[in-house]
């Protein structure tokens, strides 16, 4: 079984990722690391030097890539991933592939984002005022993306324990 986290940024999707990875012993992967391992710079530099046009294609590139792959992992997606290049299309039509949407208020994301944001190259520049409004466009915008996960999970104020044993309770 493949399962993809999938939701906005600083929704947690890593950090849960990795622990249920060890949880169910299967391999865990980043998918933005995984972009950096392969293009040697990081997510910021990519964007910098290559644009965010030529990232979203090389998310697509990969993520088909690891889903076309025969092994079981834990992925994190990045935040946009589910938005761009039919991606969610791709990922549903995988039968051995179950998706869960880490969903998080606005309250959640700006909290954790505001202290967050330096390493995120569409957020980096904002001013916390900005930062809000920002969140609550772009959050609506991608929800009809991040709906379609097979499974939603709601992340606010509850400990990464109880979400990765919620989690734990779709995979049978
Ligand atoms: C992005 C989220 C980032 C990373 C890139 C773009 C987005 O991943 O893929 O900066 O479009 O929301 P995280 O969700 O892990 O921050």
């Amino acid at each position: 079984m493949k399962i993809v986290l999938l939701g906005y940024m600083a929704s947690g999707k890593s950090t849960i990722g990795k622990v249920l990875a060890s949880e169910i012993n299967i391999p865990f992967i980043d998918l933005d690391h995984y972009i950096e391992g392969k293009e040697n710079k990081t997510v910021s530099e990519i964007f910098k030097e290559d644009g965010e046009i030529y990232f979203r294609l090389q998310e697509h590139t990969h993520l088909k890539e690891l889903l076309d792959n025969k092994e079981d992992f834990v992925l994190s997606l990045g935040g946009g991933t589910p938005c761009y290049a039919n991606n969610m299309e791709l990922i549903k039509k995988y039968e051995n592939t179950l998706s869960f949407y880490l969903k998080a208020s606005i309250k959640t994301l700006l909290n954790r984002l505001e202290t967050q944001k330096d390493q995120r190259p569409l957020v980096a520049n904002l001013s916390n005022d900005e930062l809000k409004e920002y969140i609550s466009k772009h959050l609506f915008e991608r929800s009809y993306y991040y709906e379609q996960a097979a499974h939603n999970i709601n992340i606010n104020d509850i400990e990464i324990t109880r979400i990765v044993s919620k989690i734990q309770t779709y995979l049978g």
